[in-house]
Order: C-alpha cells, then structure tokens, then sequence
C-alpha cells in the first residue's frame, strides 16, 4: 500500500489502489473528451460528498485535454448513517444556475441502488439540459434496484460497503486515497 495513514490500520482489504483510481480517471477523460469534441463548454455535476475527490480528479484530467468545464455542486442524501440505501432522497444543496441547454455530466462517486441517480436525472432533464450524462467511479451491479443508464463507469466492484476517495463511513475515511473495505471490528467499536 502506497499510502500510509491513520486510516490504512482500519482497512480489512483495499478494493482499488490509489494509481488504478488514477489511471482510471485519465482513461475516462479521454473517452469522454473525445465523445464531447463537438461541444463548446462542459457542465459538470458533482455529487457531494462522496464525489469531491473524483470531481477534483476528474476536472482536472479533463482540463488537460478538454473543451472548457464549469463546476456546479448538489448535496443530496441517501444513506444517513447506516451502511445501506433507504432509498429516501433528499436535497441538501440545489445547483446555484440555471442548466437549460447545458451539456451536463454528472459527476458521482458510487451507484450503489442507483435510486440517488435515478432521481437525480429526472430532475437535471427537468430543467431543460441540453444532454445529461454520467459518469460514475464505482459501480456495484449486484446491488441495483432501480435501471439508470451511466455512459461511463470506472469500476464495478462487488456488493461491499467500500470507504475511501470521498466514500465515508459515519462521515469517516473520505480522505483516504484509495478504496477499501473495513474490518468488522470498526463496525463493533461504534
Ligand atoms: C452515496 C453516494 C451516492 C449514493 C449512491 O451518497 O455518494 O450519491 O450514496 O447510492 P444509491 O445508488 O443507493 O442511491 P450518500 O447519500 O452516502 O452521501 P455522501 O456522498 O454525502 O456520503
């Protein structure tokens, strides 16, 4: 393991280290820089929390080669504080402008039941988008509920709840650079 922090003695295994998530991103800028060369400007979506690390990550690698890109945050709630989807969404934090005729791609950490997403591309078409896309680091396919298209995925990783690169567990482990999943004891000191 690269990286050495309070976090790495928590960790049972890590799901993805920090230079695949790395690599993977610059692979997803490409595609996506090559897929938008017909468009003039870039309107990214980004999913707090969870997704502050990939949008900063994600914006970046995309400015290196890419038409310009505006950020735009929501902050919307799924979890509380468990380790599963309840399913209800809530909007903590709106888009500050308007995003008629915007090419938009939303930025987001994880599809877990795919109900955030889900609900969330209802609403970005609601508001006249001129196209609404995804991009998602994490997949988990087993544990989808609801079908959302997401043009492009980083990884599908199997039905665990994972922590690291802005997932948090109880608002912990957002820092570190990689994804990993906890060991039990974590869960039993809380
Ligand atoms: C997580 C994640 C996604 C959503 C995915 O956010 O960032 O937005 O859950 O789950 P779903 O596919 O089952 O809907 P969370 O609500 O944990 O908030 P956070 O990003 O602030 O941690």
């Amino acid at each position: 393991m690269a990286s050495q922090g309070w976090y790495d003695a928590d960790i049972d295994h890590v799901i993805i280290t920090e230079e695949q998530i790395q690599a993977k991103i610059a692979e997803l800028a490409k595609q996506i820089v090559a897929d938008y060369a017909h468009v003039d400007r870039i309107l990214l979506v980004c999913v707090l929390k969870g997704a502050l690390m990939f949008m900063a990550d994600f914006s970046r690698a995309l400015g290196q080669q890419g038409p310009p890109v505006e950020l735009e945050f929501m902050a919307v709630s799924s979890y509380g504080q468990g380790t599963s989807s309840s399913g209800v969404v809530r909007i903590l934090k709106d888009l500050d402008r308007d995003i008629a005729g915007r090419h938009v791609i939303v930025v987001e950490d994880i599809i877990d039941s795919g109900l955030t997403l889900s609900w969330l591309l209802r609403y970005l078409h609601s508001r006249n988008a001129a196209s609404v896309e995804v991009v998602a680091l994490l997949r988990k396919p087993d544990a989808i509920k609801v079908p959302v298209t997401v043009r492009y995925v980083g990884f599908d990783i199997p039905n665990e709840f994972v922590v690291g690169y802005g997932l948090d567990y109880a608002e912990h482990y957002r820092e570190m650079p990689y994804v990993g999943v906890l060991k039990a004891a974590v869960y039993a000191r809380e």
